[in-house]
């Protein structure tokens, strides 16, 4: 067995509760660009920090909204990897607690059948009015996106304001509900499992802090370092699809995380 595979056994051992906390990273290897991956196509000229803001929308609502309505394209082409399938059969290990806690607004791990999932930032799949919030239909949105450009943001049936993606903008705040329940995670977790984000953007970025203040541990699951690395109790420096199959299968063979016998 891998010495990293070994040492991510160990660090479970006895785990009651498990939180998994994932980025972008998570869905690349599904097909889905990365935040600060570059952008292809039309895209390729725009910074995603410079369109994912409400300051973007209300100067061009057509190309902000025409952006969210390719990556829902997007999303909804891509199915989720083997690593998603990995932490559907991890949380059948863990019934004492489970919780995946994400950054991304591209639902897969919902899609993959993972339960109890929280989305810190949102949805791609919950179009609502800027104003008023009345929900608006995502078919209508695919629809309204033929190519891949700008496409104009209709207009509120209640109030006549721009329709809007329900995903958190830079600067905006997280729904108080969503980070009452990911903290709330985090004082729970015996380990969390960090997994392809970059450990830039807070609060997400602070929710393995609070489980090692406790004594919690965490394993971080990266092909490249970020600012969580120096950190961690075990930085796996490999691809999500890759790293969650081998942990899973290795806990499957050990029934929950005892360690086996050293056999190197
Ligand atoms: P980023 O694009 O900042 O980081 C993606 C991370 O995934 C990087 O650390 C990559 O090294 C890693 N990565 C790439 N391919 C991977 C793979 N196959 N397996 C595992 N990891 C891989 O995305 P996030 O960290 O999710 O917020 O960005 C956090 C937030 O910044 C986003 O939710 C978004 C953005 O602002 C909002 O929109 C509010
Ligand atoms: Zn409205």
């Amino acid at each position: 067995m891998d010495k990293v595979v070994r040492k991510a056994l160990e660090l479970l051992e006895g785990a009651r509760h498990v939180a998994v906390l994932t980025g972008a990273g998570m869905s690349a290897e599904s097909g889905v660009p990365t935040f600060r991956d570059a952008q292809t196509g039309l895209w390729a000229k725009f910074d995603p920090q410079q369109l994912a803001t409400a300051e973007a929308f209300a100067e061009s609502p057509s190309r902000v909204f025409g952006w969210y309505v390719s990556r829902l394209q997007t999303v909804r082409r891509a199915t989720p990897h083997a690593g998603y399938d990995a932490l559907v059969r991890m949380a059948a290990l863990y019934p004492d607690g489970f919780d995946i806690i994400t950054q991304n607004v591209d639902g897969l791990h919902s899609r993959a059948g993972s339960e109890n999932v929280v989305e810190l930032h949102g949805s791609l799949e919950a179009f609502r009015c800027s104003a008023c919030r009345e929900v608006f239909s995502t078919d209508r949105v695919i629809e309204l996106g033929e190519g891949d450009g700008e496409v104009s943001a209709p207009a509120c049936g209640k109030c006549g304001n721009f329709i809007r993606p329900g995903v958190v903008w830079f600067g905006e705040m997280l729904p108080r509900e969503v980070l009452e329940r990911a903290t709330q995670v985090a004082y729970e977790a015996d380990v969390v499992l960090v997994i392809g984000t970059s450990s830039l953007v807070y609060p997400a970025a602070g929710l393995p802090d609070i489980v090692s203040a406790r004594g919690g541990r965490v394993i971080e699951i990266n092909p490249k370092a970020t600012p969580l690395t120096p950190r961690v109790d075990l930085y796996w420096e490999a691809a999500a699809g890759e790293a969650l199959p081998q942990l899973v299968d290795a806990l499957q063979r050990t029934e929950g995380g005892k360690t086996e016998g050293r056999n190197d």
